[in-house]
């Protein structure tokens, strides 16, 4: 059995060292490598190229290093009838909670006004609500949205949620579907977003969507969008819109829908934005090892894939 490893954006040399020292007896190679394609039967991979899949006949599974699968799901030359598993551990959702928590703390806390009061030297004390004066809306309940409103609930705050199945989350009021769409927005002073991307969920964080939040909320100046999910959901030219007429009081943006970021692009430059580059919940190497050195091993002893993605859902 050959493992193949197509990374971007990681060190697919360590990890690739990592997978051979805790699959012994299986040969793992990374692109560089010379191997026999017709021996691969398992693929980690990021950031498919285009011809990712050309000439893997024999291919069990496909191993996806992020969380999220729409790329390979895209990808032109992969077998639609190979199974996909994605990753998903602990540490990864940590981090991603990690974001979301710093991110809706500091807005709920004005950090924005404060930030523009510190460039301007003007002392001017305004004293932000308590935690549970604020509503902070998930859009997508699945691994990462209920960790992050896990999180959140400590802090106090009023939590609601969009998924497209109904279900009852302790702490959580819970809309469904695009039918009950606008009443989530309504209700909802910081908008999360951690929906995967899909056909359904493509665009949706568009200028529509923003006029639909919650006005007069936390401090009377506008609902925050913070968007830790793809780039592919987001309307760039409608955030920056929206935050020039106040439609948006600021945004946290993780992801964007051309990655690097462009030089040009005008949210470089607002100070009502908070950007990282796609970083809000890396996968990890020790544990992204360990996960699917594991995964490989019960697969074939005969064991089912871990989180295999839908492909009519398209997640
Ligand atoms: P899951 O697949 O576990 O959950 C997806 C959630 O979105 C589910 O609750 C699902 O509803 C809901 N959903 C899907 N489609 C719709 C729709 N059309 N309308 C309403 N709700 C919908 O995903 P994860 O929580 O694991 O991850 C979410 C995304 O986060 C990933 O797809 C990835 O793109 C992104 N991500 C970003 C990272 C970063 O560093 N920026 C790191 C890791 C992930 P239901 O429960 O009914 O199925
Ligand atoms: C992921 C990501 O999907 O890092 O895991 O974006």
């Amino acid at each position: 059995m050959t493992l193949l490893l197509h990374l971007a954006d990681f060190n697919e040399r360590r990890w690739a060292d990592g997978f051979a020292a805790a699959l012994p007896g299986r040969k793992v190679v990374t692109r560089a490598d010379s191997y026999d394609p017709d021996e691969v039967e398992y693929i980690f991979i990021w950031k498919p190229k285009p011809d990712a899949f050309e000439g893997l006949h024999r291919l069990k599974a496909i191993l996806s290093l992020g969380a999220g699968v729409d790329a390979l799901l895209r990808n032109p030359s992969r077998p639609k009838d190979v199974p996909i598993a994605r990753f998903m551990d602990e540490d990864l959702t940590q981090r991603m909670s990690d974001y979301v928590v710093s991110q809706v703390t500091m807005h709920q806390r004005l950090m924005t006004r404060f930030r523009r009061d510190q460039a301007s030297k003007q002392w001017r004390q305004l004293y932000p609500a308590p935690a549970w004066d604020a509503t902070v809306g998930i859009m997508g309940l699945g691994q990462l949205g209920l960790d992050a409103a896990r999180h959140l609930k400590v802090f106090g705050y009023k939590l609601r949620g969009w998924s497209r199945t109904a279900k009852a989350v302790e702490g959580v009021d819970v809309f469904t579907g695009p039918e009950q769409l606008d009443a989530f927005l309504a209700g909802t002073d910081i908008l999360v977003n951690l929906l995967p991307l899909t056909a359904e969920t493509q665009g949706i964080l568009n200028y529509d969507t923003f006029s639909k939040l919650k006005r007069g909320g936390i401090d009377n100046e506008g609902p925050v969008v913070i968007n830790a999910a793809r780039g592919g959901h987001q309307k760039e030219a409608d955030i920056v819109r929206a935050l020039n007429d106040g439609t948006l009081k600021a945004a946290s943006l993780d992801v964007f829908e051309v990655e690097p970021l462009p030089q040009d692009s005008p949210l470089w430059a607002m100070d009502n934005v908070y950007i990282t580059p796609h970083i809000a919940a890396a996968s990890s190497e020790r544990t992204g090892v360990a996960y699917f050195s594991k995964v490989i091993k019960d697969h074939e002893a005969g064991l089912p894939l871990p989180n295999v993605i839908d492909f009519a859902r398209g997640y």
